[in-house]
């Protein structure tokens, strides 16, 4: 963004705001609802949309009836997501039935697409704008044209190659946060969506990534999520290990972890790094595979074979030994076989990951996997195969959690249960879901927990101290 860019950028941010506050002494407080969709990174940009709605005078509400201004910040990486979206885009035409002003922006992913673009354009004459994701600093400016001149907005790409800065970010958990280190992605991975809609590789600078860290930290947060589409390919005046490197040595009690990786770029050095600083580093390492079979690797554009990465899990392991892995696999690949699926289950076998984030395959349009409906695997295929994944998984994971049991663990408490005021949960270090009675005041802090007892998905235990 350019100055001038910005200068407008601020003018109209001014302009919304002071109607807000206008509206406000007369009277009529603005609300905002937003609902985010989707990945960590999405999580990330939904607190920036909250943060630039607060700094412009709404206040956020969780009840959609109630909002002046509805954000729904969209994912497009599975077509699941995407109808899950529209339908909720659909429940705002009542919303503006009963409040003509009500302004409804359609924010993330879905945005990026001009055929969905066109679809909100025809077929939703209740969405006011739409804002993909390499413009959302730009919401103030949508917000003031569609308030001064009273017609629709659809934004096309703002994606200039900078990273914006300096957007105001209203955190969800005080304790627990995420801070996007680039945006983007170049790896073109055939069944992916993320290159077309969220642009090329973008990194912020270190100094910036560094500032927020530190902040984060002086204001009490203890676990840090560093988020991009790729990682390892960070590249400003250092590299991501580099980065690490520098963080880790920021005083505090706090842990670092990040994600996503992409096992084609995992070097030695970062392994060095997050070995050489086991207070600092979360145990834990998201190594997504997608699937077991060579062939259907390269057919993926992966660039990257399961030896090589069995040679990182082992690498891995002997520099942590107690290093929690987790993984995403796609089911039902376009031309997928039995065997090939085979030796997804063998490599599961082989690594034994903690967890692992299935994915049956959903052709996205325009990309070269999608092209191939020849190669298509039947839905009942898929499905079957989907399910001896999940029971294969779930052996493991349980065994791999049963492991704690009789141990005792420090835990970050991040909620309490909805079903039951008396249970709390949180993450170990290894980000391992704990459940667990408490009482006072323990979000956000640390507690030690004795666990008795693992499923495959959870540990529970008890406070001991
Ligand atoms: N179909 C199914 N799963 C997908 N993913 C990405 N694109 C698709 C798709 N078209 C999965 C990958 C990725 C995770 C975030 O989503 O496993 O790692
Ligand atoms: Fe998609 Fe591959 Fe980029 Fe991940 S690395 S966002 S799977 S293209």
């Amino acid at each position: 963004m350019n100055i001038q860019e910005n200068e407008q950028l601020q003018a109209c941010l001014q302009k919304v705001k002071q109607k807000n506050m206008r509206d406000a002494e007369n009277g009529k407080q603005r609300y905002v609802y937003i609902q985010t969709f989707g990945c960590q990174q999405n999580e990330a940009d939904g607190e920036k949309l909250r943060g630039m709605a607060e700094e412009m005078g709404y206040r956020y509400t969780t009840d959609a009836e109630q909002a002046d201004l509805i954000l729904l910040n969209t994912c497009a990486v599975r077509e699941h997501a995407e109808l899950k979206a529209l339908s909720i885009i659909g429940n705002c035409k009542h919303l503006r039935e009963k409040n003509p002003e009500l302004i409804v922006g359609v924010c993330g992913c879905m945005t990026a697409q001009q055929k969905r673009v066109e679809q909100l354009k025809k077929g939703y004459p209740y969405v006011t704008f739409t804002l993909e994701p390499a413009s959302l600093h730009l919401l103030p400016v949508a917000l003031c044209r569609v308030m001064e001149e009273h017609r629709r907005r659809f934004f096309l790409g703002d994606d200039d190659g900078e990273a914006a800065e300096g957007v105001p970010i209203t955190r969800t958990h005080p304790h627990r946060a995420y801070v996007s280190i680039m945006y983007g992605c170049n790896n073109f991975c055939t069944y992916c969506i993320v290159p077309y809609v969220r642009g090329r590789e973008r990194s912020r600078e270190s100094e910036r990534v560094i500032a927020e860290v530190r902040e984060l930290v002086a204001s009490g947060c203890r676990d840090i999520t560093l988020l991009g589409q790729n990682v390892n390919s960070y590249k400003s005046d250092c590299d991501f290990a580099g980065l690490l490197a520098r963080l880790c040595e920021i005083p505090g009690d706090f842990l670092l972890r990040f994600m996503t990786s992409h096992p084609k770029d995992v070097s030695d050095r970062l392994i060095e790094v997050m070995a050489k600083y086991p207070h600092r580093m979360a145990p834990h390492f998201h190594l997504p595979l997608q699937s077991g079979s060579d062939r259907i690797l390269s057919a993926m554009n992966r660039r990257y074979t399961v030896a090589h990465y069995l040679g990182i899990v082992d690498k891995l392991r002997a520099a942590m030994p107690d290093i929690t892995l987790t993984s995403d696999i796609i089911v039902g690949f376009p031309g997928e076989t039995e065997e090939d699926f085979a030796a997804t289950l063998d490599a599961l076998r082989r690594v034994r990951f903690d967890m692992v984030y299935s994915f049956l395959y959903s052709p996205r349009s325009g990309t070269p996997a999608a092209e191939r409906e020849e190669r298509f695997v039947p839905d009942e295929v898929k499905s079957e195969r989907f399910a001896r994944l999940l029971a294969l998984q779930d052996e493991i994971a349980l065994a791999a959690n049963r492991r704690y049991e009789g141990k005792t663990e420090r835990v970050l408490t991040d909620s309490i249960s909805r079903g039951d005021r008396n249970m709390y949960s949180g993450r170990t270090a290894s980000g391992k879901l704990v459940h667990y009675p408490a009482e006072g005041e323990v979000i956000g802090q640390f507690v030690h927990v004795k666990i008795e007892r693992a499923d495959p998905y959870a540990l529970h235990g008890v406070i001991v101290e």
